[in-house]
């Protein structure tokens, strides 16, 4: 596949925000609802926010009830199965809610439906979908939304793989504290096992001066917490030749004036570099956490997942990072499970997770992806055997994290407080290195920094007192 970049002229998206206004004032006098369901990751999230965000141009206000919907959109992911069936679960329930409102219109976007299959299933399969489009055609929706309304047909648009960059899509943001700013879209690496570079194109980047601008209104409407969004932010830049680094894009984010925090995701280990780890040093605002996915601690299954490094070098990266920021937060991303993966490959795993001491890891079980080298790759091992090696893995890391857990206790941290849980009113606060801790306090306190005083821990969060 060639790379492909289309920078989608202002006035296409301005003709955009006008047929917004058109629908708007069709609607006029009637309320309409809308629901934007997400599977999958923050960068989706954010995909989700510039949907409701044309979904409020046209005069929609947001609803959880798919009975009162007027625009049902389905934002979905395709990185695993289990998403996918989801997915399918959802769209099948969606036959009753529009028996009772015939009018409403249901669309599915997303990483899913660039998949040929998919479309031609929900095509076939799925009669009550009446719009599906790509990611790279969602700076177009209220057009196609347009054509539904207007001509009464079924629209398909999965996407023409022109590597779309469009700026100016409006957002409507679902949180008051923090915000996800999207630097760059997809990722070149083709890990064998994963579908991303097969649903979304090749990797393009967004100008620095846009991030910029974006980042400068956030923090000016009182955000304190944006979190710089890439499949892999370490190579951001490459593909513009605009001289500006990851590294130093975090310098200049961080130049802007006002109390906040930058955090990012996702960093390849590949393409880590000391000018990354420099800059999260010298900048105050910068978060000291990296998320650097491991997938697997066996050099011959990281070869097999085409990940460009070994054990050797990972663990590198870890010592480095900590000579910079000793302590700094280290969460990683493990795939038990890969075809192939032995006990012999599955104890070097282990070994390297006791090794770096994550504070947090994330376990998937291999799943297959249609279309990728690793589907095609002999699996012999049994689900229920990939399971035995999955508890081990998080009994593993559990124990490491209660104990780094258990080290804050008696300490004095500042975080932020960003949200509430609901169920039973706690605050729910960020340490600079992106730990969760609890606090008892007034809800109106969200949004600010504060001392904490570490008291309790379990594997997962800190439980503090405000000082
Ligand atoms: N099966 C299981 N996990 C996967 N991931 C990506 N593709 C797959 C797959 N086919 C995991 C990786 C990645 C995270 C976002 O999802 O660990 O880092
Ligand atoms: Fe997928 Fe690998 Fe790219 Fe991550 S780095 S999105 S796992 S291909």
């Amino acid at each position: 596949m060639n790379y492909k970049r289309t920078e989608i002229p202002q006035e296409n998206i301005k003709k955009q925000l006008d047929i917004c206004e058109d629908i708007k004032t069709k609607n006029a006098g009637e309320s309409r609802f809308a629901l934007v369901d997400t599977f999958g990751c923050q960068q989706n999230e954010e995909d989700s926010e510039k949907i409701r965000g044309y979904l409020a141009a046209m005069g929609y206000e947001m609803t959880g009830d798919e009975f009162r919907a007027d625009i049902i959109v389905l934002n979905t992911c395709a990185v695993r199965e289990h998403a996918e069936m989801r997915v399918f679960g959802n769209l099948g329930a969606l036959t009753h809610t529009k028996k009772e409102k015939p009018s409403q219109i249901i669309a599915v976007c997303g990483c899913m439906v660039q998949q040929e299959h998919i479309t031609e299933k929900i095509k076939k399969s799925f009669r009550q979908v009446d719009l599906v489009f790509g990611p790279d055609e969602l700076w177009r929706f209220p057009e196609l939304i347009q054509t539904i309304m207007t001509e009464k047909k079924r629209v398909f648009a999965p996407g023409s793989g022109d590597g779309c960059v469009p700026e100016g899509v409006p957002h409507l943001r679902s949180d008051k504290v923090k915000a996800w700013l999207s630097i760059m879209n997809v990722c070149n690496n083709f890990c064998t096992y994963c579908i991303v570079p097969y649903t979304r194109f090749r990797e393009r980047s967004r100008h620095p001066e846009d991030i910029l601008a974006e980042a400068r209104g956030l923090v000016a409407e009182g955000y304190k917490d944006i979190t710089l969004l890439g499949q892999n932010v370490n190579s951001y830049g490459r593909d513009l030749d605009c001289g500006v680094s990851f590294a130093q894009l975090i310098r200049q984010v961080n130049d802007i004036e006002g109390d906040f925090v930058i955090r990012f995701m996702t960093s390849h280990p590949k393409d880590a570099t000391e000018e990354l780890f420099a800059a999260m040093r010298d900048c105050e605002k910068c978060e000291k956490h990296l998320h650097l996915p491991l997938q697997s601690g066996s050099d011959r299954i990281l070869k097999a997942m085409n990940r460009h490094y070994d054990s050797e070098k990972y663990l590198s990266l870890v010592d480095k990072v900590r000579e910079y920021i000793p302590d700094v937060v280290l969460t990683t991303d493990i795939i038990v499970g890969f075809p192939g993966e032995t006990d012999e490959d599955f104890d070097e795993t282990i070994k390297l997770v006791e090794r770096a001491k994550y504070d947090a890891m994330f376990t998937f079980i291999y799943s297959k992806r249609e279309g990728t080298p690793a589907a095609t790759m002999p699996d012999p091992f049994t689900r229920e055997e990939k399971q035995v090696h999955f508890d081990r893995l998080i009994e593993t890391q559990n124990k490491i994290s209660e104990v780094k857990h258990r080290d804050y206790i008696g300490k004095t941290v500042r975080v932020l407080l960003d949200g509430v849980d609901r169920e039973d009113g706690f605050l729910t606060a960020r340490t600079i290195g992106g730990r969760l801790v609890r606090v008892m306090g007034d809800e109106s306190m969200t949004g600010s920094f504060v001392n904490v005083k570490i008291t309790d821990c379990n594997t997962w969060a800190l439980r503090g007192d405000i000082v």
